[in-house]
């Protein structure tokens, strides 16, 4: 049985087939406008993840929809994020594992479900989004904080229990917020949260634009003394909120203390976060933040569906069993 570990993210959609390769693309969609002009001999009314954003970072006008908002779904169109994700994924899975932030309500849980069920065919398995990150890293008792784009989720497992659990309105975008006004003030240029990324994480890299007949640019360093005075607020914020989780549990759990996210691999944040941890535990981070969930996910399904099979053979057997019996 196929099954498709899926970790639809207010920035990324990940998804993978086999727990080892992981497909990632902008949750973005577009919807086109019929253009003058036609060169491809392709006509299409939907463009979804790189080729999406490509229109949106070359034209400031066009409607970009970003689906997901503060760990909401906030529109429709993210069920063209799962089925661009399964497109070019090449499969037909039967079931698909996903996540949704800690805090998410049974009935969003629900209608996530149904509409995936609806518009793919899949029966659709929801965690708590920081679980799919431990269960990649085969760990069933621990804490995971997961800062992602739109939210930061915390949970805390016993045995593959969920014991605790949180979710901040505080994600990078709280960093990108602050640094955009910035840039907005000093170079009068919107940008991406993708250029945004590009500009902090490699120094050589530069966005430019057109505005008022002339080419505006944004350098590395013109922004980079800015990320660093806010990092360290905004790490404080979360790993406050954090330890308040933390508050009475058992030091056995807090030996397994897992960083995830892009969060994690944006510049000095691990070093951050083990500074506010270090009288509590060691922080470890996967060894890929942006794609662990999905992959755990996947791992989730798989045990989920082996299980399943199993059931299903004790149940044929036991048919058999009593056919036997009847034939006798
Ligand atoms: N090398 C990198 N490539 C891409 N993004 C990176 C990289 N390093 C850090 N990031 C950050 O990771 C972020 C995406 O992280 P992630 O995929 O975990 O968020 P998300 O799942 O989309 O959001 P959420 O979980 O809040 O819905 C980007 O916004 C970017 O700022
Ligand atoms: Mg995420």
């Amino acid at each position: 049985m196929t099954h498709v570990g899926l970790d639809i993210g207010t920035n990324y959609t990940k998804a993978t087939k086999d727990g080892k390769n992981v497909t990632i693309f902008p949750s973005i969609v577009v919807y086109g406008e019929e253009k003058d002009w036609n060169l491809t001999g392709k006509s299409k009314s939907t463009y979804v993840g790189e080729e999406a954003l490509a229109i949106m970072e070359s034209l400031e006008n066009v409607e970009a929809l970003r689906p997901l908002h503060e760990g909401r779904i906030i529109h429709k169109s993210y069920i063209e994020l799962a089925k661009y994700a399964v497109q070019i994924l090449k499969v037909k899975p039967k079931v698909v594992a996903t996540g949704l932030p800690v805090k998410s309500s049974k009935k969003e849980r629900e209608e996530l479900s149904a509409s995936m069920k609806s518009e793919l065919g899949v029966d659709v398995l929801v965690f708590p989004e920081p679980v799919g990150t431990l269960a990649y890293m085969g760990i069933d008792t621990g804490v995971c904080i997961d800062i992602g784009f739109g939210t930061t989720d915390m949970i805390v497992l016993s045995k593959m229990e969920y014991l605790k659990g949180d979710t901040m309105l505080v994600g990078i975008d709280w960093l990108f917020d602050n640094i955009e006004v910035t840039v907005r003030n000093k170079a009068g240029i919107t940008l991406t949260p993708e250029e945004l990324t590009k500009l902090i994480t490699d120094e050589n890299y530069e966005v430019g634009r057109i505005r008022s007949g002339r080419r505006i640019t944004v350098k590395h360093e013109e922004i980079f003394e800015d990320y660093r005075k806010l990092l360290k607020s905004w790490v404080e914020r979360i790993a406050s909120r954090a330890k308040l989780m933390l508050e009475g549990l058992s030091t056995t759990i807090v030996d397994n203390m897992v960083l995830t996210g892009g969060g994690a691999l944006l510049p000095g944040v691990k070093e951050e976060f083990e500074n506010a941890f270090r009288e509590i535990a060691e922080i470890k981070v996967p060894d890929n933040p942006i794609a662990a969930n999905a992959l755990g996910y996947y791992t989730l399904a798989s045990a989920i569906v082996e299980e399943v099979k199993e059931e299903e053979k004790v149940e044929e057997i036991k048919e058999e069993t009593k056919e036997k019996k009847k034939k006798k």
